[in-house]
């Protein structure tokens, strides 16, 4: 039995909460009707997303914040449930040239957020930062990266591709970005984004650290890597840059998605 504290405990009630299996984090989800409860160890990133979801509110569709406790050193964050289903879902899955068109408008959504007013940096300074803590910590799971990223004619470790990352870092076209944009952190309803989760690395930064995950999303997701996943021939994540009108920057595609596997 998970710990919720009383003041949680009051809103939501005695109602049975189903549990989410998607998520990647350390993190228990709890989901009731209306509400979810996420509970991890309390960290710089759980205290960024409860802010990040208050700054957020009026300006992109985010769940709201109900409640957040800490205790015992973990966080407890009850929101509203957003509508719809996730970008990974089978029936929006089903259809890969449509979920692409979502997907690139969600990015668009989010680039149109003012960033003058924007508390949250998460630019390359920091991120870079926070990688060295990671490395520097040996948190980093090198059993999850990319297979092409590790190994013989490759990266030897996250120490070495953290040397890399700092001296071959590309300029910078801040945006506001999701900072995790990937398939399961988007909400879709009736073939249009109805929100966005996960935000605890949102903050401003370039416009390649979201098209990149987004990429690497769909290609994994595609390419049946998750559990129910097949892989759809002939589906090209590429359509993503037709669907955005842009010219991809491979490189920064490649330095972004590199960036993330320190995390
Ligand atoms: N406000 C919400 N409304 C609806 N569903 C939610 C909400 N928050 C979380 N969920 C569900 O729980 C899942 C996990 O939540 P979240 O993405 O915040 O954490 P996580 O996936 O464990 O973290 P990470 O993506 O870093 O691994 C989501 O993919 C979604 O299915
Ligand atoms: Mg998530």
């Amino acid at each position: 039995m998970i710990y919720i504290p009383q003041k949680i405990k009051s809103i939501v009630g005695g109602q049975k909460p189903g549990t989410d299996s998607v998520g990647m984090s350390r993190a228990r989800v709890l989901l009731y009707e209306k509400m979810v409860l996420k509970v991890e160890e309390e960290s710089e990133e759980t205290v960024h997303e409860a802010q990040a979801l208050g700054w957020l509110q009026g300006r992109l569709p985010v769940p709201k914040v109900i409640c957040h406790e800490s205790h015992e050193k973990m966080s407890y964050l009850l929101m509203s449930r957003l509508p719809g289903t996730m970008a990974c879902d089978k029936l929006l899955m089903g259809d890969p040239e449509r979920l692409t068109a979502i997907l690139a408008r969600g990015l668009e959504m989010l680039w149109q957020v003012q960033t003058q007013d924007c508390p949250f940096d998460s630019g390359l300074d920091r991120k870079l930062e926070m990688a060295r803590y990671q490395v520097e910590h040996d948190l980093v799971d090198v059993d999850d990266a990319e297979p092409d990223t590790f190994g013989e004619g490759r990266f030897r470790d996250p120490r070495e591709l953290l040397a890399w990352l700092e001296q071959n870092r590309p300029e910078e076209d801040p945006v506001f970005s999701h900072g995790d944009y990937c398939l399961p952190n988007i909400f879709v309803e009736d073939g249009r984004i109805s929100g966005f989760i996960d935000l605890g690395k949102a903050g401003i930064a370039d416009r390649y650290q979201d098209i990149a995950l987004c990429y690497r999303s769909l290609e994994h997701n595609y390419r049946g890597k998750y559990r129910g996943g097949k892989d759809v021939g002939g589906f090209c994540p590429d359509r993503l840059f037709a669907h955005l009108g842009i010219e991809p920057d491979r490189e920064k595609i490649r330095y972004y998605i590199l960036l993330d596997e320190l995390f």
